[in-house]
């Protein structure tokens, strides 16, 4: 575990932004999260004044599209935060682990992707619909949590404010777009390669994408048989869940989709649950769309959760695994690169000038 963010010359506990046009940073800009960063900047009309666009310096000099003109990447060194009011990081958790304390010192709020501050308890981890109040509590980093974390917490808040959720099992449906912008590529070309009849050797993932599903890449945990993803879901959402000894057992799975998850959840709550009134609670839950047309067997799927602000819930139905009628059923899909990523990390933003 890191031991820096005690070391940051930190701003004011629970600091807002100011409410003029604000100078930006992204770290990883050419990155899958970070180009929607800043279309999900732009979309939003989040008030922008400068936008400074920090990668590798690879990327140095490649100009990037925003608000119909074209910014030019810069690489991420010293001085890189001089004047930034709000740095969203996603360029990994070594990158966050050396420069967030940098932008601290320089005086922005940190917005960090990456795993590595989710778990310090100095470091709020945030979905603003879930566990917006937790904002207040940041000293200059906040984390965005892990996609599948971020999506399911989204899911589920509305249900566990009204019953509170006892234990969870699910399965994931993991999207290419969480291991990056090369994982993504190299789904669309292993699978033209699949379709020419060509062989592929795999580059950036450890098994053959195209028309496979393989347990997700994240180093196994040997003394627990846990992978490392299944581990962060755990840990983060009973952390926004603020039920620190919540039960969850999860299995996940990549499977060749571009960008966005699904999760199959069995969810056990503390009373008995109609389905009708979930369906009612999830038509009203912010961040949710209802999905859940069983005549024209409808249900939410990565095609239509793509590109989508809201994630899709339903396939609502009792688990008749238990008997008690206190465990739904339910199928969930999110964009993985917009509320499991950079959706989330910009609505952090906007929060914190409200
Ligand atoms: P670059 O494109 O220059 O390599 P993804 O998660 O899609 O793979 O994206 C990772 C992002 O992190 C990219 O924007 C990448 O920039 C950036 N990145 C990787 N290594 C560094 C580094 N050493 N310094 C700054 N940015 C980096």
């Amino acid at each position: 575990m890191h031991d820096t963010l005690h070391l940051i010359d930190r701003p004011i506990a629970g600091a807002r932004l100011p409410m003029g046009p604000l100078s930006v940073a992204i770290v990883g800009a050419t990155g899958a999260v970070g180009i929607e960063l800043i279309r999900c900047l732009e979309d939003r009309g989040f008030p922008v004044g400068e936008l400074r666009l920090l990668a590798s310096p690879r990327s140095a000099g490649r100009r990037l599209p925003f608000r119909g003109g074209e910014v030019e990447v810069k690489p991420l060194g010293p001085y890189s935060f001089d004047g930034i009011d709000v740095a969203l990081f996603s360029a990994g958790a070594t990158i966050s682990r050396q420069y967030a304390p940098e932008a601290v010192s320089a005086g922005a709020i940190v917005i960090d992707n990456s795993s590595a501050f989710r778990m310090d308890p100095e470091v709020p981890l945030v979905v603003p619909e879930v566990n917006g109040a937790a904002l207040g509590a940041h000293r200059g980093v906040i984390a965005n949590p892990n996609c599948v974390a971020a999506i399911l917490t989204v899911a589920l808040a509305a249900l566990n404010r009204a019953h509170p959720i006892r234990r969870i099992q699910a399965a994931t449906y993991q999207a290419a777009s969480g291991a990056g912008a090369a994982a993504m590529e190299e789904l669309r070309a292993s699978t033209a390669a699949a379709l020419a009849g060509e062989a592929y050797a795999p580059k950036v993932l450890p098994h053959p994408y195209a028309f496979n599903i393989f347990s997700h890449n994240a180093a196994v945990n040997p003394e627990t048989g846990y992978n490392g993803e299944e581990e962060k879901v755990v840990a983060e959402t009973r952390r926004i869940f603020d039920a620190p000894a919540l039960p969850i057992g999860i299995t996940c799975i990549r499977v060749p989709i571009l960008r966005a998850h699904a999760i199959a959840a069995s969810v056990e709550f503390d009373s008995p649950v109609e389905v009708e009134h979930a369906r009612a609670l999830l038509s009203a839950a912010p961040g949710v769309r209802l999905v859940d047309d069983r005549d024209a067997n409808l249900f939410p799927m990565p095609s239509e959760a793509t590109g989508a602000e809201e994630v899709l819930v339903g396939r609502l139905r009792t688990d008749i695994s238990d008997p008690s009628g206190r465990t739904l059923a339910l199928f969930i899909a999110g964009d993985q690169l917009l509320k499991g990523a950079a959706l989330n990390a910009v609505q952090i933003a906007e929060a914190l000038r409200t």
